[in-house]
């Protein structure tokens, strides 16, 4: 189907919308962001808070986005103005536009991606800088990460994802997800034990697995908002893309075990790249608290110039990033594209090549400077994310528990006391963790304002 008015698509099959589902959790969330987030919040002590709020948080709060996206078998906006009505479907409009924000700047770090896969064949990040000069990774990441050339791979990027999400959600999503995650599953196994055989590894597990309590109490205010942003954005939780993904759910679907199923892929993949990540970085004597936003780019890259099988270990990393990063995009760009179909009856080619234009160009000042991605980066994650996920929360658990309640127990028969379980959970420590969050994330969000970026202003 490919236009609005016949017949809904719908997931072929049931491993089909997991794994698109699970592709759309597993992205640069986890490769890029993940590990530099690690980083800036101290190592293991950050692995432990992002634990607990992908588990304790992140799955109840999928639990509700599946019930709402089932439930109406509807688009974003769509779906929240059946479930709820009045003001309540600005909501949705809240999602389509977080979307467009995440997408914009998402798809240049996807086109740095490219870039670097291309980096990594020719070498291009690798070898020995002049004296005195920065190493040639940060050289290479200076020269790709903004200008011209990266407005063109940004492009690139969002031709990709304009391509396969016009192909439709069978021939297009369903079918790029079921050659995509397994490849990255699998190579990233490989580079996993890979990296156990460098020298550094056992000083890296050290790091990124014991977690030094003191650090976790004495950092808790940026730790917090910090996970919660990150378990948000990897779980692509808060603005609706599980919404949508699930609206093409049939009602003999166990959400809670395809929600759990989810979650453990999603964080199994971000444990993974930590395994390979941090044994690269401390094999080559790189910090890496200080990576930041270049994380994998700078850091990674320096590194591979100087292990054993760098160059091959740099173009399956890369092209890896790539496939996961383009598996994510496609589920943030159908978001917007599902709702265009439905609401205007426009077709599906035409609504996706539009949709993919105005974000190119929203995301084409985040290719003037990187600072630019931090700005986009923390707002999307830490501030409109979690603010997606407060309103959705108070709309679903509070306002219409009773249809949430029915709608999970479809397709698992009796929920008895688990149901409850899951409502109190979301309506009290779920509300006010995100609500905490929040508050830390705005505040986080206005220090970057008035700090990093007042001096990139500054300097313009
Ligand atoms: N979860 C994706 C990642 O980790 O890369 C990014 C993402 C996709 C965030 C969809 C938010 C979203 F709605």
């Amino acid at each position: 189907m490919s236009t609005g008015e016949g017949v809904r698509e719908t997931w072929s099959t049931r491993i089909g919308f997991i794994l698109a589902a699970v592709g759309s959790a597993v992205g640069l969330g986890n490769i890029w962001r993940f590990p530099f987030q690690v980083g800036q919040e101290g190592g293991a002590a950050f692995m432990v808070m992002y634990l607990a709020f992908v588990v304790l948080i992140g799955f109840p709060a999928m639990m509700v986005e599946f019930v709402v996206g089932r439930k109406t078998g509807l688009n974003t906006v769509g779906a929240i103005r059946e479930f709820a009505g009045g003001a309540w479907k600005y909501l949705g409009g809240l999602f389509v536009f977080i979307g467009f924000v995440i997408l914009s700047y998402y798809s240049v770090v996807g086109g740095w991606v490219l870039r670097y896969i291309g980096g990594s064949v020719t070498g291009g990040y690798t070898g020995t800088a002049a004296e005195g000069a920065p190493p040639v990774a940060a050289q290479y990441f200076g020269t790709i990460s903004s200008g011209l050339d990266t407005l063109l791979f940004h492009g690139l990027f969002m031709v990709i994802v304009i391509a396969i999400v016009a192909m439709g959600v069978q021939r297009g999503i369903e079918l790029g997800v079921k050659v995509m995650v397994p490849a990255i599953i699998a190579i990233f196994a490989a580079l996993a034990v890979y990296a156990f055989t460098l020298g550094g590894a056992t000083e890296a597990y050290s790091y990124y697995l014991s977690p030094d309590l003191g650090y976790l109490l004495d950092n808790w205010q940026s730790i917090v908002p910090a996970a919660a942003g990150q378990g948000f954005f990897t779980l692509s939780l808060g603005m609706g893309v599980m919404i949508t993904y699930a609206s093409y759910l049939s009602e003999d679907e166990n959400l809670g075990v395809d929600g759990a199923t989810i979650v453990g892929f999603n964080t199994g993949i971000s444990i993974l790249t930590g395994l390979i990540v941090f044994p690269i970085l401390f094999t080559a004597g790189v910090d890496p608290e200080t990576s930041g936003a270049g994380a994998i780019f700078i850091s990674v890259a320096q590194a591979l110039g100087s292990i054993p099988f760098g160059e091959i270990v740099g173009v399956l990393f890369f092209a890896t990033v790539a496939i996961a990063a383009l598996s994510s995009a496609i589920s943030l760009i159908e978001v917007v594209v599902s709702y265009v179909i439905d609401e205007f009856g426009l077709d599906r080619v035409p609504a996706t090549a539009g949709i993919g234009t105005l974000i190119f160009l929203l995301g084409a000042p985040v290719t003037y400077d990187t600072v630019m991605v931090d700005l986009y980066d923390i707002f999307a994650a830490q501030v409109l994310l979690v603010l997606g996920g407060i309103l959705l929360v108070i709309l679903v658990a509070w306002l219409h528990a009773d249809e949430a309640i029915d709608e999970l127990k479809k397709g698992v028969g009796n929920l008895a006391w688990i149901g409850d379980l899951w409502l109190w959970m979301v309506r009290v420590p779920v509300l006010v963790v995100l609500l905490v969050s929040l508050y830390l994330g705005v505040d986080g969000f206005v220090e970057f304002l008035q700090g990093d970026f007042a001096e990139f202003l500054s300097s313009l």
